[in-house]
């Protein structure tokens, strides 16, 4: 069970998503993100943990307009370079420290698709608790993570629209794949703002 201004900022969410991500609800999303300062407390107990991979953990579906998730982040782990079709991609770190790769997104139709057509970095950042992002495909593509050998991490994901597949990125020859987006455990339907 969260606390009260964790709950506050899923209600906040909502109200401010209703219409989808209209420039307005972006700039309030970023805001409501920032404002909401991270507590164990509220999450700790939707952590999933994994020796294999990240794990992806839903917390609200948002009435179809948009996807919250908690992510947890071992020592070491990554997600592959990665795009988010149709969608802006919305992260705060809750817990570690993140780091960001972001890539210009490939032109896939001539793209040569073997190991001559590397990947091209555009930036590299580190993020800590509180801090707050946002990506497009617009802006590139991008592979998150906790490089730390010693501290685990946890991040807020919120993507809107919601989106079931994506496409990850080879490094070195850039060749495209579509992949499912699954989640590891699903909260949504047991406790949402108003019923809680
Ligand atoms: C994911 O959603 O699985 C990766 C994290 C991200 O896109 O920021």
């Amino acid at each position: 069970m969260g606390s009260y201004e964790f709950i506050k900022l899923q209600d906040n969410l909502r109200s401010a998503l209703g219409n989808g991500p209209t420039d307005q609800a972006k700039e309030l999303v970023m805001r409501l993100l920032s404002e909401y300062k991270s507590n164990p407390q509220d999450w700790q107990d939707k952590e999933t943990w994994s020796e294999n991979k990240y794990t992806r953990t839903l917390l609200d579906k948002g009435n179809g307009h948009y996807n919250l998730m908690l992510l947890c982040w071992n020592t070491g782990q990554e997600s592959p370079i990665h795009n988010h079709p149709n969608s802006h991609c919305f992260m705060k770190t809750l817990k570690g420290k993140i780091h960001e790769e972001v890539y210009k997104k490939p032109n896939t139709s001539s793209c040569c698709q073997n190991s001559d057509c590397e990947m091209v970095k555009i930036a590299d950042r580190d993020y800590k608790v509180d801090d707050v992002a946002l990506i497009t495909d617009n802006d590139g593509v991008h592979r998150v993570g906790n490089r730390s050998q010693e501290e685990k991490a946890v991040t807020l994901h919120l993507y809107c629209p919601p989106f079931s597949t994506c496409h990850k990125y080879d490094d070195k020859s850039s060749k495209e794949t579509e992949v499912p987006m699954g989640f590891d455990q699903d909260f949504s339907e047991r406790c949402c703002p108003h019923t809680c």
